[in-house]
């Protein structure tokens, strides 16, 4: 059966983050990074695809192509450019955007803290020092005001462990530390920070008579798997990756039930930190030691990584078994630089969403319009719309035409199945395991 119906009240979106799309020379840590010379393409996160000049026209984009919700980012950097001085044009900047955004029918799902930070907090140690969270807590505070009824649902911090693994394990993102114990601190504290955040943003939505605030966090969750399913140590290594990369902190972060080696550095006490469950999935890790690894003669994309459908629904199973809550996709796509098989990703994608017992409720597809992707800047297209980055043209594609049928249409009918998903195909990756 190609056909499926999306689940009854399934809400679909696009996800995107400040720093890839925004442009605007900043000071903040990839600014800094892209300084030091670690972005590979030499592309600079000062343009990216100029959101921040272009927002009414990519808003009014995503109505035309029929989006119910938004995930949007908001750049610390630029809300308080100095320890203490915010930028009040820029905050008003956010809250009109939002409005828009409503007004278009468009429900926004607003992140606060998606990979930067500003260069003054980072030069304090940003999350190494759990010091440092009274500083976390006055810009959230600070946007949460403003936003007032406007917005009601808030992801505080966008995965925690990639923040903490690439920018203190492999040392690849800034800082560029490479140390286990550091890396878990910093996923201490930023356990801390959005329990913290999580508190703050309820007790301000119901100082302002609020009541239907939903809070969470991004769980970016990979499905772990042993490279030799025979060999013992290979399935030690899957179930210790996952532990290390995603489950201890999954689990402290919803319960408050501190597990190793998540710390417990502020004292908090057990309950439930999310009011639903928000996962980005992209792939399947699958490993022989405590590293990454992709799977021989699998279906990748353009950066290698597996294409692996049915991981979205075992990874928000995991999440599930740990607190049974309504769940968002936060995240979800694919590195395809000539939307040669975006379609059929989608489409298997929200197949096995549509097909599963679970409550999805969201899907939010990274990303609406190309961006700027972290070490890859500009070389790695993500969006269901194209950016000429020199002349700064949007172009919708052939994908962003399927998702747009399929909210449309309300799941995919055997039309357009033929039409997007049946003549494409995924590339394979010849490659040994490794
Ligand atoms: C991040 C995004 C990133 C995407 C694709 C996610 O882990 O939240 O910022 O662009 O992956 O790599």
């Amino acid at each position: 059966m190609n056909r499926f119906d999306l689940k009854e009240g399934f809400l679909i979106g696009t996800a995107s983050a400040a720093t890839q799309i925004e442009g605007g020379t900043l000071e903040h840590s990839w600014m800094d990074w892209y300084h030091k010379g670690h972005i590979a393409d030499g592309s600079s996160p000062a343009r990216t695809n100029e959101h921040y000049l272009r927002w009414q026209e990519d808003d009014a984009l995503m109505r035309d192509l029929g989006f119910q919700v938004a995930r949007i980012g908001v750049e610390w950097a630029r809300v308080e450019p100095r320890l203490g001085t915010f930028d009040e044009d820029a905050i008003a900047h956010y809250v009109a955007e939002v409005e828009l955004l409503l007004t278009y029918g468009i429900k926004p799902l607003v992140t606060l803290h998606h990979f930067t930070n500003p260069m003054w907090f980072e030069e304090l140690g940003a999350f190494e020092n759990v010091e440092n969270l009274p500083h976390f807590l006055r810009f959230v505070e600070r946007m949460v005001t403003a936003f007032g009824a406007r917005v009601t649902e808030y992801i505080t911090i966008n995965e925690p462990n990639v923040y903490a693994v690439n920018g203190y394990y492999s040392g690849l993102w800034p800082p560029g530390v490479k140390s286990f114990g550091r890396t878990v601190r910093v996923m201490s504290v930023l356990t801390a920070a959005h329990m913290l955040a999580y508190e703050r943003i309820h007790a301000l939505q119901a100082e302002m008579g609020i009541t239907e605030t939903r809070v969470s966090y991004a769980n970016h969750m990979r499905a772990f798997a042993p490279q030799n399913p025979g060999n013992p140590l290979h399935r030690l290594y899957a179930k210790l990756s996952e532990r290390f990369f995603q489950g201890a902190l999954s689990k402290t972060m919803g319960t408050g039930r501190f597990g190793f080696p998540i710390r417990n550095l502020i004292g908090m006490k057990p309950g439930l930190y999310c009011d639903f469950i928000a996962l980005n999935y992209y792939t399947r890790s699958t490993v022989k030691n405590l590293g990454d690894g992709v799977r021989g003669n699998a279906p990748v994309n353009d950066l290698g990584w597996e294409i692996y459908p049915q991981g979205i629904v075992e990874c928000a199973q995991a999440l599930y078994h740990i607190h049974p809550l309504p769940i968002y996709v936060t995240e979800n796509g694919t590195c395809d630089n000539t939307d040669a098989f975006r379609c059929r990703y989608l489409y298997e994608h929200l197949k096995a969403i549509s097909e599963s017992t679970l409550p999805f409720q969201r899907y939010y597809h990274w990303c609406f319009i190309d961006n700027f992707e972290w070490l890859e800047g500009e070389s790695a297209r993500f969006g269901v719309v194209h950016v000429d980055y020199e002349t700064q043209v949007r172009t919708v594609k052939q994908s962003g035409r399927f998702i747009a049928a399929v909210i449309n249409e309300g799941g995919v009918n055997d039309a357009l199945y033929t039409q997007y998903v049946a003549p494409q195909q995924y590339r394979t990756n010849a490659k040994e395991d490794g």
